[in-house]
This record gives structure tokens, C-alpha cells and sequence, in this order.
């Protein structure tokens, strides 16, 4: 037998799906890419940038800290700011809510607004906050932290596809639950959660996760009672599970909304937060080449996180970390970010617009409330898979979408549906944007004939 080489995790791991995708995009100068997952290059606060680094860079004082190594946990100052950042925003969330007026979350309200000084320290508390290299880092350490091989792992279906790379990778099991237009299907949770319990592959489960915010990719954002239903199922099912199961909720895209009200985040929902995981980014609200993301971890999380973390890299980049305090600290960071909600406002009105004029009425498409993407449904049995008909067409016409079956786990549960497509504004030009779902509109026109 030919001697192995590589772990298994080295064998097992693939390439994902997406590099395919980013590599058309940059080696066909005339490809319009609506499938990229970017920012908008012209938004990027350079002058900004500038600014915050040079008050960092000002003097020894300040530079030199920033210039050496820093601690694990991340830079004390970051971690504070961004704790009372993410606090200010759970508490204006509560108070200028308009969701369900359901009883139980009339009640949840009430007791998140009367929640106590203490508590809301206690919950939204630097000691642990995690500051990560990405948010990504912190989803990659969660599942590091609490899964071991074969184990299960609760997902929206469909998901953001990166995270099914983790899972694959790791050697993780997915259970997919729906979605509707408000969040997660309850019922559907419940029979998921059920089934597993029969089986016993519930001991098996440590955690739900849950793109929270103008998911990717289908743009949809869970309401308040759709996240207290959630962690009042999972606590419902930890008897029988053995172990606690926690929601790790991945808000990577809250601060670009350019709709409607924000949502509290799960840490809000009272007596939840020991249950919660946060993971927040700096990356799309700010600069996505920053790369500086965090987590609000239980307590017993936070340590075995850190000390794994501590093998990763033993911190953060420091000076990107300290741009990201000076930023944060000096209102560049809030200046920066509403502007960035204007910019995507127009830009997702010039998506809509152009989808109203060119997609054939028998596509069906979901208009997010912020974050970067739109999500496309054609009729069933019009594939949108890399193998398609619809996949090559497009790609003949110069334009790129990514398919939604990447976005779909394998559970063997359902079949994968394969008819989808999330379409970006984040990174195309308003011009290109226009183009490019003519050009889409046409290729659907023509297959749908
Ligand atoms: C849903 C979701 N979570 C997390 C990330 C990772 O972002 P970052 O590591 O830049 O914070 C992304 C990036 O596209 C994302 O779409």
C-alpha cells in the first residue's frame, strides 16, 4: 500500500467550489460577475483608513504598541469598543423594534428593556470578547472547539457555502432545516430535532448555525421571535441531547441594512446569552482586506477557544486591530458605515429595477432589506447547477452567477434542490449591474421559451 502522506483532513479536504467562480471572474476582463461575495471597490474607505492609521502611527506611544505583538484575546481597548458597540446596538434594536406583536415576544421585549446594567455587562462583556483574524476565524474555531468527527451539525438550508467547507473538511455531518421569508421554518426544526432524538444521533449535536443578518445567500433575516423560538427548541432538546446545543449566529452582514428596522441579536433574547455564540466582522461594514472579526462566547467557550486560537496565531494582526479601535473610537468607522448603507440602498434598487425589467415573470426573486445579495428561483427543472444549460448560457453571455445548489448541505434527508441562483450588487458596477441582468434576463427568456 502506497504510504499516506497527508491526514486524513488533508485528503478529505477540497477545493471549494468558489475558487472556480472567483478565478473566472479575474481571468475574463469582460465577465460581468454578479456571483462575487466583494464590497464595493469604489467604497473602500481609503482616506478613512489613512486617517485612523496616521493617529495611530502619530507617535511612539501610540505606534509602538501597535506595532508589536499583542495578546491572544485581542487588544483590550478593541475588545471594549467593540463590546459597547455591539451593546448600543442590541439595546436600540429592542426599543425601536416593531416585531411580532406575539405575547411571548411582547413579553421578551419588556424583559430585555428592564434587563439590568449588571446583567447587560455581564452579557455584552469584553472578558469575553474574542477578537478574530475574519469572522471567519471564529466560525472555524467553533466548530474546532466543540465538534469532533462525525458529528452533526444544525444548518439553514440553504447556507452560507464556506461554512459547508468547514464542515467538510472536519468531517462533520449536516442536518439542513428550511427557510422561509422570515427565518427558520420552527416546525420544521422541531421534526429535524425529533428525528435525531429517535435516532440518537442528538447526542451528536452540538450546535446550530445561523446567518442571521441578509443571509447568504438568499438575503433573508430572521425575526426576534423567530430567534427566541429557535433557542427555546434547542434548550427544549439539550436533556436529550446529554449537552448543552448552542446557536452560533453569524451576523457578518447586520451593519448593512438600508431597510427597515434592525433586529436584536440572539445575545438579546433574555436568559439565552450563556447559549449564544456572536459572530460579528469589521470586514464587510468597514474594509473586507482588514480582516478583523469577533465573538461574544459563553465563558467556558471563550477559554478553550482562546487557547486554541492561541495555536492558530496567538492574536489578531495588532495594527490592524489598532485601526480598527481608532476608527471605531473616532466616529470614521460610523461615518464610513451609513454612507456604505446609501451606496447599497442605490445599488440594490438598480438590481431590482433591472430584474423587474428583464427576469421573465416566472422566475421568482427575493428583495433583501440590506447585506449584498438577491436570490432567484427559476421554475423546477430549469437547473442553474455549474453543469447547466442556464449555467453555460450565462457564461457564453459573459455573466456570472453563483448557483444555489453550492449553497445547499448534503443531508440525505431531501434532495438537493438545484433550480436557485444568489445574485450580488456587492462588488459590480451600477452600469454593470444593469448589464449584467439583461443579460441574465435574456438567457432566461430563451431557456424558459
Ligand atoms: C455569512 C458570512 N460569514 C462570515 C464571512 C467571513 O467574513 P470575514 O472573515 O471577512 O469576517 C462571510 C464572508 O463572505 C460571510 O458571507
Amino acid at each position: 500500500m502506497k504510504p499516506q502522506v497527508l491526514s486524513k483532513m488533508g485528503r478529505r479536504t477540497t477545493e471549494p467550489p468558489i475558487s472556480w467562480l472567483m478565478h473566472a471572474a479575474l481571468s475574463r476582463p469582460k465577465l460581468i460577475s454578479l456571483a462575487a461575495g466583494f464590497t464595493d471597490n469604489t467604497a473602500l474607505p481609503v482616506a478613512e483608513a489613512r486617517t485612523a492609521l496616521n493617529q495611530v502611527l502619530r507617535s511612539p506611544k501610540t505606534g509602538q504598541p501597535a506595532l508589536q505583538y499583542g495578546i491572544t484575546a485581542g487588544d483590550l481597548a478593541l475588545r471594549k469598543l467593540t463590546a459597547a458597540h455591539l451593546r448600543k446596538l442590541d439595546f436600540q434594536a429592542v426599543v425601536s423594534s416593531s416585531f411580532s406583536s406575539s405575547s411571548l415576544v411582547l413579553e421578551l421585549k419588556s424583559r430585555t428593556r428592564t434587563r439590568t446594567k449588571d446583567e447587560d455587562e455581564k452579557i455584552y462583556s469584553p472578558e469575553r470578547l474574542l477578537i478574530t483574524s475574519g469572522s471567519q476565524q471564529l466560525l472555524y474555531l467553533t466548530a474546532e472547539a466543540l465538534c469532533n468527527e462525525g458529528d452533526s451539525v444544525l444548518v439553514e438550508d440553504p447556507t452560507y457555502f464556506v461554512f459547508l467547507g468547514i464542515l467538510q473538511s472536519r468531517g462533520l455531518r449536516a442536518r439542513a432545516v428550511r427557510l422561509e421569508r422570515d427565518g427558520l421554518d420552527l416546525a420544521h426544526l422541531e421534526r429535524v430535532l425529533q428525528s435525531l432524538k429517535r435516532s440518537g444521533e442528538l447526542r451528536r449535536v452540538k450546535l446550530f448555525y445561523l446567518v442571521s443578518y441578509f443571509q447568504n445567500p438568499t438575503g433573508v433575516t430572521t425575526s426576534f421571535g423567530k430567534k427566541c423560538g429557535l433557542l427555546k427548541l434547542l434548550k427544549k432538546f439539550e436533556r436529550a441531547a446529554g449537552h448543552p446545543i448552542y446557536l452560533l449566529e453569524d451576523a457578518a452582514y447586520r451593519g448593512l441594512r438600508f431597510a427597515g428596522n434592525d433586529v436584536p441579536s440572539a445575545l438579546a433574547v433574555p436568559g439565552a446569552a450563556e447559549r449564544v455564540i456572536y459572530a460579528g466582522t469589521f470586514s464587510k461594514p468597514f474594509a473586507t482586506g482588514v480582516r478583523v472579526g469577533y465573538g461574544i462566547l459563553p465563558k467556558p467557550l471563550f477559554t478553550a477557544m482562546k487557547h486554541i486560537k492561541g495555536n492558530h496565531d496567538f492574536g489578531t494582526s495588532n495594527l490592524l486591530q489598532h485601526l480598527v479601535a481608532r476608527a471605531l473610537a473616532s466616529g470614521i468607522y460610523g461615518r464610513h458605515v451609513a454612507r456604505l448603507q446609501k451606496r447599497y440602498a442605490q445599488k440594490a434598487r438598480v438590481m431590482k429595477l433591472a430584474i423587474k425589467k428583464h427576469f421573465p415573470s416566472a422566475v421568482e426573486w427575493w428583495e433583501p432589506e440590506g447585506g449584498l445579495y438577491f436570490w432567484a428561483r427559476l421554475p423546477r427543472g430549469l437547473a442553474t447547477g455549474m453543469k447547466s444549460k442556464v449555467f453555460s448560457t450565462a457564461l457564453k453571455n459573459d455573466v456570472l452567477y453563483v448557483p444555489g445548489e453550492l449553497c445547499y448541505a448534503d443531508d440525505p434527508a431531501r434532495r438537493k434542490p438545484n433550480h436557485e441562483m444568489r445574485i450580488s450588487f456587492g462588488s459590480a458596477s451600477e452600469k454593470d449591474i444593469r448589464e449584467g441582468i439583461k443579460r441574465l434576463g435574456n438567457v432566461l427568456r430563451k431557456l424558459l421559451k
